[in-house]
């Protein structure tokens, strides 16, 4: 894959992807949905080894909403077998590799087979420093604010943690996604022009990318342009562009914090 244009020293550093239209990409095709899930895998895949291929420090996927529990039973089922079977198709790679998998959701609600095969592998990759995925599963942005407001409630009562001390690092710290930057890009297929509850504390500060093409023909040349897109925008975090001017980009995080 050429890689022309693209510029190594500003690629986003979390990639995070709402990854739709594998139904309507099945459909348009008088094919089974599950057959575009079966595809939309495939896309995983190829985006995964293209991320670690550039450098893409920490790539997040939203694979499974809290909300795609009011599935049909069968989707739901072909999509934990799909996610069984990704696992164990990919976890010599990503040893082989350097990728680390972590998960974000509420893990308590998958089938027992698919826990079991997603916690063996990250703690199999816990080591693993070239690049992170992060995989939504049972994942909702704000059933993970409620998760964190519990925790926060419960250690205030405990008197383990001031309220008046709590600042925006102390939520972040207590979300499932503690210790993962921000996300710098947020791409998202099939031309919604919706959040669907993934990130939303996360994704404050996140360019985002909207591409009309389907998650299962979502592939090199389509995340590519995505990229190429993002190094064309110039990110502000609030200030004004003479600001900028004043001020080196790169030591701004994705939250905008000047470091
Ligand atoms: C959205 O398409 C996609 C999903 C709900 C699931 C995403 C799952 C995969 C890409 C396959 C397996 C995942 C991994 C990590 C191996 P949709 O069904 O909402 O499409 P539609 O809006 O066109 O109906």
């Amino acid at each position: 894959m050429e890689l022309d244009g693209l510029d190594k020293m500003r690629l986003p550093q979390h990639v995070a992807i709402i990854m739709d239209g594998n139904g309507r990409w099945a459909t348009a095709r008088g094919k089974n949905r599950i057959e575009g899930h079966r595809r939309g895998k495939t896309s995983v895949r190829v985006i995964v080894e293209m991320s670690r291929k550039i450098g893409i420090r920490f790539l997040s996927l939203y694979a499974f909403s809290t909300e795609n529990w009011y599935r049909p039973d069968d989707e739901v089922g072909a999509l934990m077998t799909l996610l069984e079977h990704y696992l164990a198709a990919e976890q010599a790679k990503m040893m082989r590799y350097g990728i680390r998998l972590l998960a974000v959701g509420d893990r308590s609600r998958l089938p027992a087979s698919v826990r079991g095969a997603l916690e063996k592998v990250i703690e199999l990759t816990s080591a693993n420093q070239r690049m992170t995925v992060v995989l939504a599963l049972s994942y909702s942005g704000r059933d993970d604010i409620l998760r964190m407001v519990k925790s926060l409630a419960h250690e205030a009562r405990a008197g383990k943690c001031d309220p008046d001390a709590i600042d925006e690092q102390t939520i972040a710290g207590y979300l499932d996604t503690a210790g993962i930057p921000d996300p710098d890009l947020l791409i998202r297929t099939s031309g919604e022009m919706r959040i669907s509850n993934f990130f939303l504390w996360q994704i404050a500060y996140s360019e985002m990318y909207v591409t009309s093409c389907l998650w299962p023909d979502f592939r090199e040349k389509e995340y590519l342009q995505a990229l190429l897109e993002y190094q064309r925008r110039r990110r502000r975090f609030g200030r004004t562009d003479e600001q900028l001017d004043e001020i080196v980009e790169p030591s701004l995080d994705a939250g905008g914090r000047q470091s």
